[in-house]
């Protein structure tokens, strides 16, 4: 059976925070949204709003929804704020000690029977759950970016997470108007151990020479049929997360298939974290 879920909240308003809470609002859950500061909050909600307006334009949703469905959204200032929640996704960057605090600090805010979730696309869903007071309460729930686009959720569960658990998350995607595979606790789920050695590989073909940016995006776009080059995806995902994800695999797999490039590593140590510093594989100043 599960709980019965009307009020999510939402711990992360960027990019994937963002767009977890516009789908939940749409939807018609109440979502509680934080971050770390009033700013990031605030941030977070004026990109909803951006993102709910394009919808509005190109007539996917009417104004009156957007509308209704921003007035669900209410900041969280603190931990405390989310204690009405029944579902709490944490969305937070994509590194396992911020998570794990995330989780000791957040745990003793929430009701003693409300699930608990993680946006982590990589990381183990059983050890995430060892760091919170209910791991048979809490599930991996890996949404795509962009959010409100992509039509997929994996659902993860950890060794302990309880069926219940498992229905009532299984529920909540099916309300979202979305589509839930499940894929066993191993690193990196199905999507993004496909996905990321594809565009680790992607960039040691630009390490190697083999080709431009243009020319790898180009040929994978024309020749493959893909709506983004992989050097424009993983700009667009983050590539910090791309190096977390490849190096979750590389670690947690122990094969030297998946060793993160090192134009990646370098790219990032120098702040070059694509889209979202306004500089990776393309400049956007
Ligand atoms: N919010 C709401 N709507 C959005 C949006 C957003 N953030 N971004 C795009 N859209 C909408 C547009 O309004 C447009 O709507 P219509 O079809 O009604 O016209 C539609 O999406 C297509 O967008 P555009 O016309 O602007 O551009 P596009 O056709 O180039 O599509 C894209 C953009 C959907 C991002 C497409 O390029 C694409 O699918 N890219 C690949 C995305 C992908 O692979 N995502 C997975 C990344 S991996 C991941 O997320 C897992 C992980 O853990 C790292």
């Amino acid at each position: 059976m599960g709980i019965e879920i009307k009020t999510v909240g939402v711990v992360g308003a960027g990019q994937m925070g963002s767009g977890i809470a516009h789908v939940c609002s749409i939807a018609g859950f109440n979502v509680r949204l934080n971050d770390l500061s009033e700013d990031r909050i605030n941030a977070g909600l004026a990109t909803i709003n951006g993102n709910m307006a394009r919808q509005v334009s190109k007539g996917g949703i009417s104004d009156a929804d957007r509308q209704a469905a921003l007035e669900r959204i209410k900041p969280a200032r603190t931990y405390d704020d989310l204690s009405a929640c029944d579902l709490v996704i944490e969305a937070a960057t994509e590194n396992e000690e911020v998570k794990r605090r995330i989780f000791t600090n957040l745990s003793p805010s929430l009701r003693p029977d409300s699930l608990l979730a993680t946006n982590t696309s990589s990381i183990s869903i059983t050890r995430l759950a060892a760091s919170t007071d209910r791991p048979e309460r809490f599930i991996g729930i890996h949404f795509m970016n962009p959010v409100p686009v992509m039509q997929l959720v994996e659902l993860i569960r950890g060794i302990a997470t309880e069926h219940p658990t498992y229905e009532s998350a299984k529920k909540f995607i099916r309300k979202l108007g979305k589509t839930a595979t499940v894929s066993e606790d191993f690193p990196a789920f199905i999507v993004n151990r496909i996905l990321l050695p594809m565009i680790n590989e992607a960039i040691y073909t630009l390490y190697e020479g083999v080709g431009s940016v243009e020319a790898i995006d180009t040929a994978m776009r024309l020749g493959a049929n893909h709506p983004m080059g992989p050097l424009q995806l993983a700009d667009f995902i983050g590539l910090d997360t791309c190096l977390s994800i490849m190096q979750v695999l590389h670690e947690g797999l122990a094969d030297s298939k998946y060793r993160p490039c090192p134009l990646l590593v370098k790219y990032v140590e120098a702040g070059w974290l694509g889209r979202k510093t306004k500089r990776g594989f393309y400049d956007y100043r």
